[in-house]
């Protein structure tokens, strides 16, 4: 799957994350700034907090109890606010596009 991460300062970054790995770990291993995953993928930072795009976010489970909770506490949320590290790519969507907020940082 190609995610599409638009960072703050207007760059586009490009990568094909496999099935199975998060939106998170896809930037993460392509050293991309804005998602800092201090807590390494356990739902408990939310500095991997990201805006989805609406017509991807069908393709991922809904957000669960965790975190939901943890995005009441983070700045800047708005509606399609998710945590990075749970949007698990599961091939649904060809192409997923994530904005990537600068408050992570
Ligand atoms: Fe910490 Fe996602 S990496 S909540």
């Amino acid at each position: 799957t190609i995610v599409r991460y638009r960072l703050s300062s207007g760059s586009v970054h490009e990568v094909d994350v496999s099935d199975g790995q998060s939106v998170m770990e896809g930037s993460v291993q392509s050293n991309l700034p804005g998602i800092v995953a201090d807590c390494g993928g356990s739902c408990s930072c939310a500095t991997c907090h990201v805006y989805l795009d609406p017509e991807c976010a069908a393709a991922f489970d809904p957000p669960s109890d965790e975190e939901r909770e943890l995005l009441e506490f983070t700045e800047g949320t708005r509606t399609t606010s998710r945590l990075a590290c749970q949007l698990i790519l599961r091939g649904e969507c060809p192409e997923i596009g994530v904005m990537v907020p600068d408050s992570n940082n």
